[in-house]
């Protein structure tokens, strides 16, 4: 597939024109003003998710040039070459299938494996949800990264349809400060650990499945072949550990894509078959609006486009993401990995030096805890950040004054990003802590909001398995696309591997003391380590 490099287009040139003419200065204030027709002609209906963008520094004229870049990099031809099943990730000459695992069956490509597995990978979480005859209280899936991170995010984002008899844990850290807290909580008798590695050699993954084993033989565990269980790729490797209940995926499901396969398998333990389907139904709903929708109101390629514009163009270099809902409180850890894992990447697919920038950092917390502690930089520091908010129109509890005050707190944060304060009107206001000392202009002047700082509000009516799953492939294709506009591979990560080897290096030479051919920092910092 030969396209131009995005910053060789017509496409490009144009924006960087239209930036400088129309983008630098543009106020979303005056756009309102302009237009008043502007938040329907800006909003996006996608399955399961309603998109505003009209809070954005954003037209019709970017958004017409934004598309043709998208035309000109073969956004449209890269995505219809994922689908297919061509070998996209080309470092790894693998293909990206994870559309596939949540094709209905028949559907998909592969089907008759996923549905393999997925049946039998159901049959044997209803087994373990009948808790009266498996006797399993405790959940503990040990795993890292893609292993760890979406079930991590999802179990907590479905609590309303959670096993209440099934307390989930997750342990990711090498560190033992996390696996420690979870076994003194734990009866063996009452406990299954899923060991979920894609690659089963994983240094963490490893060490804490091993901890768990001989804390789980040395307190009168006995049947570890009930007791543990696998999700892998390297089924080998697994029955080396010593575990006979396997289920398996395949080389064409990238880590931090796995959710949807055997790597699911706590979410299909903590909300059951049916609802594990629904997850599914909505990430294929979405898979379809991507694959099928017109650019114009493709949600997934114009969220990855805005994020070129504001990354390449406008020059932001974080974006927030603030999930008002406390069940999303892993979205972002989650997104982290899904694109900066996919897009920090420096060369593009050829291996040439990328002279534009890539990932931006992903950051956030739940709604309202941001509000109190990094919301003021986001009203009144130097750098503008891209806020996108999350919003749940009902919630699975009754509290609905709670639920209220939620909602209007994160409409009042997107209105007051963009419409700041002007130092006239703060003068206007009384501010009964402010210091008497000050002149009315010095104080003024500390509490005017400059405004117009972008924000996108995604809208799901109820946080169910179907609307999550859309909004987690929603993440999935945006990432994809603004990986195709920058023309980079989203699908291998090799800047995992230096520190890797580094520690296996460092690992024996903490034991002997060895620092011969170390950098002064290293050999310095670890004979205080050993000191
Ligand atoms: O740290 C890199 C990485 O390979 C991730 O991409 C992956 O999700 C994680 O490690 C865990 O890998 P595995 O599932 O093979 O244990």
């Amino acid at each position: 597939m030969n396209h131009p490099r995005c910053d060789q287009t017509q496409a490009w040139a144009a924006l960087k024109g239209h930036f400088e003419a129309h983008g630098r200065d543009f106020d979303v204030r005056d756009a309102f003003a302009r237009d008043p027709l502007r938040f329907a002609s800006m909003s996006v209906e996608a399955p399961e998710v309603f998109a505003d963008l009209s809070k954005n520094r954003l037209d019709t004229a970017t958004q017409k040039f934004l598309l043709d870049l998208a035309r000109e990099c073969g956004v449209e031809a890269r995505r219809d070459a994922m689908f297919k099943g061509e070998p996209i990730n080309l470092t790894e000459g693998r293909a990206v299938q994870h559309a596939a695992l949540r094709a209905p069956r028949g559907a998909g490509l592969f089907s008759d494996d996923v549905h393999g597995v997925l049946d039998a990978m159901l049959a044997y979480a209803e087994t373990i949800r009948d808790t009266a005859t498996s006797g399993i209280r405790h959940v503990v899936n040990i795993g890292i990264g893609g292993s760890d991170l979406g079930p991590q995010m999802v179990v907590p984002a479905l609590d309303a349809f959670v096993h209440p008899g099934i307390t989930f844990h997750f342990v990711s850290n090498v560190d033992g400060h996390d696996i420690t807290p979870v076994l003194r909580k734990l009866k063996p008798a009452e406990t299954l650990f899923i060991i979920a590695s894609k690659t089963f050699t994983t240094q963490e993954t490893m060490a804490n499945a091993q901890a768990a084993k001989a804390w789980f033989l040395a307190n009168g565990g006995t049947d570890t072949h009930k007791h543990f269980v696998g999700a892998t790729t390297n089924i080998q490797a697994a029955a080396a550990f010593g575990i006979s209940t396997t289920f398996g995926f395949w080389d064409w499901v990238g880590g931090r894509y796995s959710l949807w396969s055997a790597i699911g398998l706590p979410i299909a333990l903590a909300v059951g078959a049916d609802h594990f389907r629904e997850l599914l139904a909505g990430a294929h709903a979405m898979d379809q609006h991507f694959a099928k929708t017109p650019a114009a109101k493709n949600l997934p390629l114009l969220l990855g486009l805005l994020d070129v514009w504001y990354r390449n163009f406008h020059g932001f270099t974080s974006r927030s993401v603030a999930p008002y809902h406390q069940g999303l409180k892993r979205l972002p850890a989650y997104l982290q990995q899904l694109e900066m894992e996919s897009n920090g990447k420096c060369v593009d697919l050829a291996g040439a030096s990328l002279p534009y920038a890539t990932s931006p950092v992903v950051w956030g917390e739940p709604g309202t805890n941001g509000q109190h502690a990094y919301f003021q930089m986001l009203h009144q520091g130097t750098d503008v950040i891209p806020v996108e908010f999350i919003l749940v129109k009902r919630p699975t509890h009754a509290l609905t004054d709670l639920h209220t005050k939620l909602l209007a707190n994160g409409l009042a944060q997107s209105q007051a990003l963009m419409l700041g304060k002007t130092p006239l009107q703060a003068a206007a206001e009384k501010a009964p802590t402010a210091s008497k000392e000050l002149d009315a202009q010095t104080l003024a002047r500390h509490r005017t909001f400059p405004g117009n700082r972008p924000s996108t509000t995604l809208m799901l009516e109820q946080l169910t398995p179907r609307s999550l799953g859309a909004l987690v492939a929603l993440y999935e294709h945006r990432v994809f696309t603004s990986g195709a506009v920058w023309g980079i591979n989203s699908f291998d990560q090799w800047g995992v591997e230096l520190g890797k080897a580094l520690c296996s290096d460092l690992l024996p030479r903490l034991a002997s003391g060895d620092v011969g051919g170390l950098d002064g920092s290293t050999a310095g910092l670890m004979q205080r380590l050993r000191g």
